[in-house]
């Protein structure tokens, strides 16, 4: 068993820690207070290939495996999860799906560009009354020969303003339940299509969650991804990817709380001596550091499964359920090490605690992740 990293794999870790720290960490905590979506900063990670790492270079991705990518989701997410998780969307969900299902013409007209990221993608499978339950759609694409007729209502979008292409499910024929599901494309600025309103959130402020309408979109039936009726099981087979992106935030979240303890405690004096020289602040960070280790090597295991192409459902989830439980803990430590500073912006752990809230709520709640690991070990 190796454990080591590449040469590139360092490299790219390395790039990533580089841009965390000179292009999101200024700013970081305005974005948040402000709800300013990074969009300069997510225009300077497509220039350096942040956006489409795995997709191949032919549709202008940096074709690299699974593992690069958690390593610079990790070290972008340890300052800005905003970011990481428009990178995550864009990558896990929008990009993967494309290139794995999509047809040539739909590769060559938007793969090629979110790719880039020349333009950023949402996913929308969420709705009012399906979060999920996600086999309940009440959005319709109703059959109409050449088109689909799309409407219905999408909630919790990320990337919901900034996005120009998202890929939509909905049902078209309900005697078939989730068989009868299709994924569209969908681009801003079809007629009918309205973008709603903005989510004022607890953590990942800086990310643009909206809610979204569609009232008689038509969409052409060459934007449908896959067969017909194959919208659901795309929904679920490309989230089972998109949720070793977000156990990699979780796992970058919690670690960069854990460094800022760490650093803060060996400057902070107590009681005569540094906060790091108590036993009580020592056990803490020997904890929280057994944790990380622990969620890294389940993110790790489930990248590098995916890279093999062995099975990674369970994996996955196994790694965001662990990685998202371990960052409620870690961030809330962190803030206690810090003390009253640590409940303050300007030391970053209070967002970062507001952060890892979500890990445990996006793309699976803890209970879902529970229920995929369970039916994995019982089939
Ligand atoms: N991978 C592949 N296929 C899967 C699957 C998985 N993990 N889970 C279910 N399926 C398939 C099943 O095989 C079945 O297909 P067949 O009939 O062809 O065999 C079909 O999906 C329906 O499965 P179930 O009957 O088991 O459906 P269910 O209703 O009992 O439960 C669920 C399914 C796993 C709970 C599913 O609804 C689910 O994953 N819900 C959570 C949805 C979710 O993660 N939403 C996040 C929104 S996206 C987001 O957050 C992005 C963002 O903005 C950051």
């Amino acid at each position: 068993m190796n454990f080591q990293l590449t040469e590139e794999h360092l490299a790219v870790q390395q790039a990533a820690r580089d841009f965390a720290q000179n292009e999101l960490l200024p700013g970081v905590i305005e974005r948040d207070t402000e709800q300013k979506f990074p969009k300069d900063q997510i225009k300077k990670m497509g220039e350096l290939g942040f956006m489409g790492m795995m997709v191949d270079p032919k549709y202008n991705g940096g074709g690299m495996d699974s593992i690069s990518y958690v390593l610079a989701m990790e070290e972008i997410s340890k300052v800005d999860a905003s970011v990481s998780v428009c990178m995550s969307v864009n990558n896990s969900l929008v990009c993967w799906g494309l290139e794995k299902y999509g047809t040539e013409e739909q590769k060559e007209k938007y793969l090629k560009r979110l790719a880039a990221g020349e333009i950023i993608g949402a996913f929308c499978l969420s709705e009012p009354e399906a979060g999920s339950d996600a086999t309940s759609q009440r959005t319709t694409a109703e059959d109409k020969g050449d088109h689909y007729l799309l409407n219905g209502t999408k909630n919790w979008i990320t990337n919901g303003n900034s996005a120009s292409v998202y890929i939509v499910i909905a049902q078209t024929d309900a005697a078939k339940k989730h068989k009868g599901i299709n994924a569209l494309i969908v681009e801003k600025g079809m007629p009918g299509f309205v973008v709603g309103k903005k989510e004022d959130k607890m953590g990942i402020r800086g990310s643009d969650t909206h809610s979204l309408m569609f009232t008689d979109v038509k969409v052409p039936k060459a934007n449908r991804i896959g067969d017909d009726g194959f919208g659901f099981s795309f929904a679920m087979t490309t989230l089972n990817g998109g949720r070793i992106g977000i156990a990699s935030q979780a796992l970058g979240i919690a670690a960069g709380a854990y460094e800022l303890a760490l650093t803060y405690s060996k400057e902070r004096k107590a009681f005569g001596k540094n906060l790091s020289e108590h036993q009580a602040i020592q056990f803490k960070l020997a904890e929280m550091a057994t944790k990380i280790d622990a969620a890294r090597l389940l993110v790790h295991q489930a990248a590098w499964r995916k890279d093999q192409r062995q099975d990674f459902v369970k994996a996955a989830a196994m790694a965001k359920l662990f990685a998202s439980q371990i960052a409620q803990e870690v961030t809330t430590e962190a803030v206690q090490i810090h003390g009253g500073y640590g409940y303050v912006k300007e030391y970053h752990v209070e967002r970062l605690m507001r952060d890892a809230k979500i890990t445990q709520i996006y793309e699976g709640t803890t209970e879902i992740q529970k229920m995929v690991i369970s039916r994995e070990l019982l089939k």
